[in-house]
């Protein structure tokens, strides 16, 4: 019975949008997607919304995971919410062929478009284009928490025409290949302070501190939460990195970030 909002977020900007509708949609229990990958028994839950942000065009490998695996019951109203930087790629038609495998209904697929933080292509947005994203980002959660009040069905907020559809391919499967061993491409410049942070923020606990400095192993989700959340911004990816800007959602805290990774330890 009830709401549960799952969320995978490395940046804030997806916690951001499910605490919101968490907060509005009454009653609803937030839950971070590294803490129920691992109890994967049976909700009972009437409603249940996914929140994540969109990786190279589709979904993150952590949440492709967790599509495949979680329990619900066939009536369960399930929806998603994708954030994203402005390519919205196929992540709601993955979700939703998923789901359909597995004799689940995807009902709707929002996307709500936030400040981009894949920092090796690009830096952060100037902070009143930011501050814009996040006042309308208010307005789509509203939209969003009436049409899963009203349970409506049918709704894919992405465009699959055919230079998407080749980007999700060539991009999506050819470069999440690649993910798990991404960690080995960051590394720490001579800055670091050695606080640990970014260890600390890994939803995935893919960082460990060796002799005070960070280390990647090798099951990396590519989320950039590392990097983006240094306080001195000394951690890098390969050379591209150097000189940008670094973003995390100014309502977000880092704490909240580092509950995915503890609700990993139990
Ligand atoms: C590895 C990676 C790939 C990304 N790929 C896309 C993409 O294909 N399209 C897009 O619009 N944004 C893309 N982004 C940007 C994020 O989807 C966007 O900033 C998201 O809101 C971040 O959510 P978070 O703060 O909850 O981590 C990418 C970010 C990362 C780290």
């Amino acid at each position: 019975m009830g709401t549960a909002i799952y969320y995978f977020s490395a940046t804030g900007n997806s916690l951001t949008v499910a605490k919101d509708l968490a907060a509005n949609l009454g009653e609803a229990k937030l839950i971070p997607i590294t803490k129920a990958i691992k109890d994967l028994s049976s909700q009972n839950f009437d409603i249940v919304g996914i929140v994540y942000p969109v990786y190279m065009f589709g979904l993150p490998l952590i949440v492709a995971d967790f599509f495949k695996q979680i329990k619900l019951k066939p009536q369960t109203y399930i929806f998603e919410v994708a954030t994203l930087g402005g390519a919205p790629g196929l992540s709601h038609t993955q979700a939703k062929n998923i789901l359909k495998e597995r004799g689940l209904c995807l009902c709707a697929g929002f996307s709500v478009v936030m400040p981009g933080n894949y920092t090796p292509l690009y830096g952060a947005l100037p902070l009143e284009k930011q501050e814009e994203m996040f006042r309308k980002e208010k307005l789509r959660v509203n939209t969003i928490v009436n049409a899963v009040k009203a349970k409506k069905c049918g709704i894919m907020e992405e465009k699959p025409f055919l230079a998407n559809f080749i980007l999700n391919k060539l991009l999506y499967k050819g470069g999440t290949k690649q993910i798990p061993l991404s960690g080995k491409n960051f590394w720490a410049a001579d800055t670091c302070i050695k606080c640990g942070l970014c260890a600390k923020v890994c939803p995935v606990d893919n960082v460990e501190m060796a002799e005070g400095k960070p280390r990647w192993l090798s099951h990396c989700q590519h989320c950039m939460a590392c990097l983006q959340w240094c306080p001195v911004e000394a951690i890098q990816y390969k050379k591209s990195t150097l000189g940008k800007r670094r973003y995390h959602h100014p309502g977000i805290k880092a704490e909240d970030i580092i509950k995915q990774a503890q609700a990993l330890d139990g």
